[in-house]
């Protein structure tokens, strides 16, 4: 559904990405991962049309992006969540979802995305009338993703949505993914939790200094000895005890 093929990006003229290729498949969850700094935002602003690549292409239900509108690419069925979420906080939970129907087919099923995503969030409907900027960081987080549901994405792009949360309030949020993805919505997330990252995905990228260093199934990487080290604070398997004579 979305590939994007020998990516090259710079961030303020220099060079910060270097032939990224991956892919998203129908119905997929696919996790990126890697240190600060890595590019792991970069390559999720290209592919959503935010930043234009140097090189390379990206392609959305075969389609080329490269000559598209960010905003045509949303009522096309691609939306990204940002870092920080870029709510806007004056205004409430219900106007802030508002915002994220307003473009193409996805106005038409208003109604029916608001129960959708009250009933993923119940706190949101609750707080239908509370202004965004006074909500807590968590419940932020979920009405960021709300918005993003309320344009009845076909891909749904979250850079960091566990970010600045406590462990339980994430594995909510990452509960609510799952059952996004099982409703038929493709994932493409960034997450600096990588153990949850790499349980949650059927697939996952690593990208370490703005190239691809490793690919496979999430299951895969999280029995990875590099991914172990780098990532999980864990020290490479060794044999076990009395296996040797
Ligand atoms: N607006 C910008 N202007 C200039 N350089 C930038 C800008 N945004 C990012 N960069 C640089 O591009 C590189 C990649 O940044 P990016 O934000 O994609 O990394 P990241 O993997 O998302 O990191 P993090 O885990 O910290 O969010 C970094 O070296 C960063 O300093
Ligand atoms: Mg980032």
């Amino acid at each position: 559904m979305l590939e994007a093929r020998e990516v090259q990006a710079q961030r303020a003229g220099i060079q910060v990405l270097w032939d990224v290729s991956l892919k998203v498949n129908e119905a997929e969850i696919v996790a990126l991962v890697g240190p600060n700094g890595a590019g792991k935002s970069t390559i999720l602003q290209v592919v959503s049309g935010l930043i234009r690549p140097t090189g390379g292409r990206v392609l959305f239900q075969g389609r080329s992006l490269s000559a598209v509108r960010a905003s045509r690419i949303v009522a096309r069925g691609l939306c990204h969540v940002p870092e920080g979420r870029g709510l806007f906080p004056q205004m409430t939970v219900r106007e802030n979802l508002e915002m994220g129907c307003y473009l193409g087919p996805a106005r038409t099923r208003r109604d029916e995305s608001f129960r959708m995503v009250y009933e993923y969030f119940p706190r949101l409907g609750q707080r239908a009338a509370q202004r965004a900027g006074t909500l807590s960081g968590g419940e932020q987080q979920m009405l960021a993703i709300g918005r993003g549901i309320m344009s009845r994405p076909k891909l749904l792009i979250l850079d960091e949505p566990s970010w600045g949360l406590a462990p339980l309030l994430a594995r909510a949020i990452f509960d609510v993914i799952r059952r996004i993805n099982a409703a038929g919505v493709a994932i493409l997330l960034v997450e600096q939790n990588v153990h949850m990252a790499l349980e949650l995905a059927h697939r996952a990228y690593v990208l370490e200094n703005g190239r691809i260093a490793g690919h496979g199934a999430g299951a895969e990487l999280l029995a990875d000895d590099h991914i172990k080290e780098a990532y999980l604070g864990q020290a490479p398997a060794s044999p076990p005890a009395g296996s040797e004579r």
